[in-house]
């Protein structure tokens, strides 16, 4: 799909035009008042479409109004999610090119219109033997150029997330997101599990023992001259999520896949780091492995010790997330980054807490974790902060190790994160818990279902702002 800037679309020939109209204002296209507002009474609430033939009688076979909602309560985030439907209701009349007229927008809506065609363009057929070939070629707007063409690097990069988020685990194993990691263009290095033994990663290890699959860690490196800081973004990169030992229940695995979503969202960052050139160096680290409950595999009462040597008593297999990123995050710290940013579908309690809304955010850094905040509302994503109360930790105490694995069911989110608090060493940190947000089994109003990028929006705008 191409988007092509031009100077006045209104008489730009194409199959369909759509025009926009807030709900106590008419549009600009004067067929579509006497039509579908006068006539047809279209109010032109958010989201709203009206299809209207022309006959031949204009430039475009057809135009649809896309309603806006009311105008006082107009935002981008509401930009985005009419023109999503509007864009999937021209792909649904097999429109191939199209041109959009929006008038009344007192916002600069270059960067989340972008978003929006790219999202609506977006589906994973590949497991389709027979593929509809309903798609938008052309695209024609009234917008700023270079916003449109790094708005467009930005959704791609979310685009590519999907795809390996989506791709099942029999093919997106560890090695397979290692060789992905390696085919960017990075400086990229792969520790096999025996490097991995070497460095002390006996919690990222335990985890992967119970799998077929060998464990791979990952990590890539963008640099540029200056660099203004320097970052860690570390995902979480369990392949599949069977639960180990204490495997889960047959519905609760069903989306497990997506457990390494937020080492997906870190790929899709570092694939267009390169064009995007942020002025600051960033380090993509993942823990990579499968949580099975083969014969080899850790057992609850096992006593693990993570990298900077402090002792695990597994107390739940399947609170498998937290030991991989211990090792995850031991290491970037020794990094010494100014920055570690965590991405991980950890915890139920998280979904429990937060629904499909929002992705939890907590930290030792409050600017830190405000700035991120921030960013994500400024890019179309919802970040809720959570408490990293010390008091959390009391649930995690062991008999006879340093800590437990997992503690109280209560506020289960935060007990992850104060864990893993404990394997960062002198740092900023914020660890983002994605696991409501970054796969959908209902259709998600913009996003449909399955993979939803979550974090690459946030996290490229965050880089590209230092
Ligand atoms: N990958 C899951 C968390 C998850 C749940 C992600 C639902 C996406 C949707 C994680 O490894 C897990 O199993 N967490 C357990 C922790 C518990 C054993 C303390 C959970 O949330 O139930
Ligand atoms: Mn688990
Ligand atoms: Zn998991």
């Amino acid at each position: 799909m191409e988007i092509r800037i031009i100077e006045n679309t209104q008489n730009q020939e194409c199959d369909v035009l759509i025009v926009n109209k807030f709900e106590n204002e008419n549009t600009i296209s004067e067929i579509a008042n006497k039509y579908a507002v006068e006539e047809d009474k279209f109010e032109g609430k958010l989201g709203e479409t009206y299809i209207l033939p022309t006959y031949g009688q204009e430039k475009h076979r057809k135009i649809i109004v896309i309603g806006f909602g009311k105008k006082e309560e107009f935002n981008p985030n509401k930009l985005r999610e009419a023109i999503v439907k509007a864009t999937k209701k021209a792909i649904s009349i097999e429109a191939k090119t199209v041109a959009f007229k929006l008038e009344g927008v007192e916002f600069d809506y270059s960067e989340q219109f972008t978003f929006a065609v790219k999202i609506a363009d977006y589906k994973f057929d590949k497991y389709k033997s027979e593929k509809k070939d309903k798609k938008i070629d052309l695209i024609y707007v009234e917008a700023c150029e270079h916003i449109v063409r790094k708005a467009e690097k930005i959704a791609d990069a979310m685009a590519f997330t999907r795809n390996l988020a989506n791709e099942p685990a029999q093919f997106a194993t560890p090695s397979e997101l290692a060789s992905i990691a390696c085919d960017l263009g990075l400086e990229t290095i792969i520790y096999s599990k025996d490097e991995c033994e070497k460095m002390g990663m006996g919690a990222f290890l335990a985890v992967g023992r119970g799998s077929s699959e060998e464990p791979k860690f990952i990590h890539m490196k963008y640099t540029c001259e200056n660099p203004k800081k320097r970052i860690a973004l570390v995902g979480k990169g369990i392949t599949f999520d069977s639960g180990g030992l204490d495997i889960k229940p047959a519905s609760s695995m069903l989306t497990m896949k997506d457990d390494m979503s937020g080492a997906a969202c870190v790929l899709g960052v570092m694939s267009i780091i390169k064009e995007l050139a942020p002025q600051v160096e960033v380090h993509g680290i993942i823990a990579a492995c499968e949580n099975m409950p083969g014969c080899s595999a850790y057992k609850p009462g096992d006593i693990l010790t993570a990298k900077n040597g402090k002792t695990i008593e597994v107390d739940n297999t399947d609170a498998e997330g937290r030991l991989t990123l211990a090792d995850a995050l031991c290491y970037a710290s020794e990094l010494k980054v100014d920055e570690v940013i965590d991405l991980a579908t950890l915890t139920g309690a998280c979904m429990v807490a937060l629904g499909t809304q929002a992705a939890g955010i907590m930290g030792n850094d409050s600017e830190l974790v405000k700035n991120l905040i921030l960013t994500a509302e400024n890019s179309g994503e919802r970040f809720w902060e959570l408490p990293l109360w010390e008091e959390y930790a009391d649930s995690l105490k062991s008999d006879i190790a340093d800590m437990k694995n997992t503690g109280s069911r209560w506020g289960g989110a935060s007990t992850a994160g104060i864990f893993l608090k404990k394997f960062v060493k002198d740092i900023k940190w914020a660890h983002i818990d994605i696991a409501g947000v970054a796969f959908f089994e209902n259709a998600h109003k913009e996003l449909g279902k399955g993979a939803s990028g979550a974090g690459v929006r946030t996290l490229l705008k965050y880089l590209l702002e230092q």
